[in-house]
């Protein structure tokens, strides 16, 4: 069994993350995604959610793509968790290439960087909607 991770906050899901999860599935059979706590956004991205994380992770496990959802709480776990769960693939959007390509040097996993849906983003929506 080919075992996908990817990682993000997924606040106010929107189609930019369902394209996303969806390609990452097509990758293999089992996809885990490791979901930024509220307290890891805040404290490192200055991010507040509007979703909290167990909300969030409601939504991720209504999603026919997701098989597990797992907490991420600091920069320093991936590696850790790709050993642990026995990744082949580990995949990123791509506003985030070349930042992960040490993980191909310090595990077995490939690293894939999947193109951004264009036009969608929870910025975007927030700002539109003017929520922050
Ligand atoms: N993503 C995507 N296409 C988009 C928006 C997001 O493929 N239009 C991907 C990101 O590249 C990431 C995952 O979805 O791999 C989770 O992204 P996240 O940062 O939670 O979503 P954004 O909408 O980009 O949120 P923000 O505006 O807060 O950065």
């Amino acid at each position: 069994m080919k075992r996908v991770i990817t990682y993000g906050t997924f606040d106010l899901l929107h189609y930019g993350h369902i394209n996303l999860l969806r390609r990452a599935k097509e990758q293999g059979d089992y996809l885990i995604v490791a979901l930024s706590t509220d307290e890891f956004n805040w404290r490192e991205k200055q991010k507040k959610c509007y979703f909290d994380y167990e909300k969030r992770k409601q939504l991720l496990e209504a999603i026919r793509y997701v098989d597990l959802v797992i907490p991420e709480e600091g920069w320093g776990q991936k590696v850790t968790d790709v050993k642990e769960y026995h990744i082949d693939t580990f995949v990123m959007g791509d506003d985030w290439v070349g930042e992960f390509d040490f993980i191909e040097e310090q595990t077995p996993a490939t690293v894939l960087y999947l193109p951004r849906t264009p036009e969608v983003s929870t910025t975007q929506i927030k700002s539109d909607l003017k929520l922050n």
